[in-house]
């Protein structure tokens, strides 16, 4: 038999304190293998598809049965990689039967290995329902897109005094109710070190600084393929949308100046076949 070769949840949360934890956004199997071939620990199906795979407005429409088409797409590719379905906006808020329900079916349809769910101390019922459940979660604080209208916008979180002191507690509290990590994103890098001393689960940041137990990023915008807003927090690795459209417009002028398809993209029929149709 093969070897499981799985990342697993323990491994996962034992790199805490030990070696920086690596994720990724993916949404299509292309580069959900990429990703896992270069060892990214965890890849999120995130719910960031809403705006970047199918062109919403933000992540408010996307829908379960979006989510898993993307999740299963993501699945087929990853062999090592833990593989988290991103529960969409009213996919867990209305009751905790539902959230199960929605939660487990990441892992039956989708494939995936754990969820995760927006939301600080007044999501701690869910979570511990979807976790005693058996389906691991990764709880999500700070700046949740979700709720980004009642935060006041895309805007950093816990800069105050009452508002850092409820991100400790919020962190605090996913992690009494069962999460077994927490992305933190948009924090003050100060309190991010303090939230990730403070609780025994790992923390993921996304614009909380680097003394979080691990980072994640949107793959578009590392790899430079999103041109429009970039947050401050985003490094671009690369200019994927510039490089693509270097090479698209080279497809288009060669294909109005015959310079492609070239004699070696072409196939030929045998001389007696030629014969034979007069060609
Ligand atoms: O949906 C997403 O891409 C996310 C990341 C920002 C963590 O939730």
């Amino acid at each position: 038999m093969a070897a499981y070769s799985r990342l697993t949840i323990p491994e996962l949360q034992s790199k805490k304190g030990r070696e920086k934890i690596t994720a990724l956004t993916a949404y299509d199997v292309l580069w959900a293998r990429i990703l896992d071939e270069v060892g990214i620990d965890l890849i999120l199906v995130g719910d960031s598809a809403a705006m970047l795979v199918l062109g919403y407005k933000d992540t408010l429409p996307i829908t379960m049965e979006e989510m898993l088409i993307l999740a299963k797409a993501v699945s087929r590719g990853v062999k090592r990689a833990l593989v988290i379905g991103d529960m969409p906006f009213l996919s867990y808020q209305i009751s905790p039967e539902e959230a199960i329900r929605n939660a487990g079916r990441f892992l039956k349809e989708g494939g995936c290995q754990a969820v995760k769910i927006e939301g600080g101390e007044e999501v701690c019922e869910i979570i511990r329902a979807v976790v005693k459940a058996g389906i691991p979660v990764l709880a999500h604080i700070g700046l949740t897109p979700q709720r980004a209208s009642s935060l006041g916008g895309f805007k950093v979180q816990g800069r105050d005094v009452s508002s850092a002191r409820k991100l400790l507690n919020d962190a605090k509290a996913v992690a009494e109710a069962g999460a077994f990590a927490v992305v933190l994103e948009c924090v003050p890098k100060e309190l991010a070190a303090r939230i990730t001393s403070s609780i025994s689960i790992p923390t993921i940041g996304i614009g909380a600084g680097p003394d979080c137990d691990g980072q994640i990023l949107v793959l578009p915008d590392l790899l430079g393929l999103f041109e429009g807003f970039r947050p401050r927090f985003v490094k671009r690795y690369a200019n994927f949308a510039a490089e693509g459209k270097r090479a698209l417009q080279k497809f288009i002028s060669e294909v109005k100046e015959g310079l492609f398809p070239a004699e070696e993209h072409s196939f030929s029929l045998s001389e007696e076949v030629k014969k034979l149709l007069d060609l």
